[in-house]
């Protein structure tokens, strides 16, 4: 199996861009090395909660077999890694991240699991040297979406799958229909700065929001028979409205609109979110909807 370079491979966690990283991908490795990376990892348990109602849907439609070498595009902290590792029982998965700090974690939770298949390499994915061919199942649950070139990215991850092998990813559609997100920062708006998701097509959770793009990327890639299927799903955000608000707040992005608030700002704007969040609690705790692209397509 293609686990990397050694230094990608060991790699001990540590917070530093991964060998060969793309020119223009310096400031995803930054955050992903940075507060971004450490809010996931402060946050794994319930991330994983949040994509509850994600993940198998990902997982079906990947079709992985006892025996298929999976890679993991931007697997973070591992969560999918692992449940492809438990599917693929006599197999092989890599997981590929830019963040040392999500890939320790995900070295721990795998080790946790007694999951010995499953490998984390360091690296760009857009340009990481894969084996060719060397995986028959490329999956990504919303890592796909970062990429300064996401053409050559693409192309890269096609090279890396063998003729026949199947691509399965999960990327978000646009914003506006996002009320996970939408619902948050409308409380806030009053009082806080609003949040900046990049330009449209940039890099950045939306930038594969346009299904045409998602094809003409792939067409491109070499991959035919593509799948753009809409997931409208309900997102877990907390069992109550005060663990919804401390969630929210613990984001990098929500901290830092509320710390260009002044204190009686901050005090009004977290009292509006709690009260908005209340209004969407249930049995199942505080959920919003939200909106992807399950994405599957075979290589050509
Ligand atoms: C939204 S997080 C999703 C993490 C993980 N797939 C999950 O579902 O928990 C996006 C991930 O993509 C990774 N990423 C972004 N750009 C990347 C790149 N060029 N190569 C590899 N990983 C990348 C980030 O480091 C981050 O872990």
């Amino acid at each position: 199996m293609d686990r990397g370079s050694d230094r990608q491979a060991d790699g001990d966690g540590a917070a530093q861009p991964p060998d060969g990283l793309a020119a223009g991908n310096t400031a995803q490795s930054e955050a992903w090395n940075g507060d971004v990376g450490e809010y996931w990892v402060r946050r794994r348990a319930h991330q994983e909660r949040r994509y509850r109602r994600l993940t198998p849907r990902l997982m079906a439609a990947a079709g992985i077999r006892a025996d298929s070498r999976v890679l993991d595009i931007g697997c973070g902290s591992g969560g999918t890694a692992l449940e492809a590792a438990r599917a693929a029982a006599a197999g092989t998965v890599l997981g590929v991240d830019l963040s040392g700090p999500m890939l320790a974690e995900a070295r721990r939770q795998a080790a946790a699991a007694g999951l010995p298949q499953v490998a984390f390499a360091q690296g760009d994915a857009q340009v990481h040297p894969f084996g060719a061919a060397a995986f028959d199942v490329v999956i990504s649950r919303y890592g796909m979406m970062f990429f300064a070139d996401p053409e050559g990215a693409l192309r890269n991850i096609a090279r890396a799958l063998r003729p026949g092998g199947r691509l399965a990813f999960l990327c978000w559609r646009d914003l506006a229909l996002n009320a996970y997100l939408t619902v948050p920062f409308e409380a806030l708006a009053p009082y806080v700065p609003p949040p900046d998701f990049g330009a449209p097509g940039a890099p950045g959770p939306f930038s594969l929001a346009d299904p045409g793009r998602i094809r003409a990327l792939l067409d491109g890639a070499g991959f035919g028979g593509v799948s753009v299927e809409a997931v409208d799903e309900p997102m877990w955000m907390g069992t109550d409205e005060d663990d919804a608000v401390a969630s929210l707040t613990a984001m990098p992005l929500t901290r830092s609109l509320l710390d260009q608030a002044g204190e009686e700002a901050r005090g009004r704007a977290l009292a509006a979110l709690r009260e908005t969040l209340a209004a969407h609690r249930g049995p199942d705790g505080v959920t919003l909807g939200c909106a992807s692209w399950l994405v599957t397509a075979g290589r050509r």
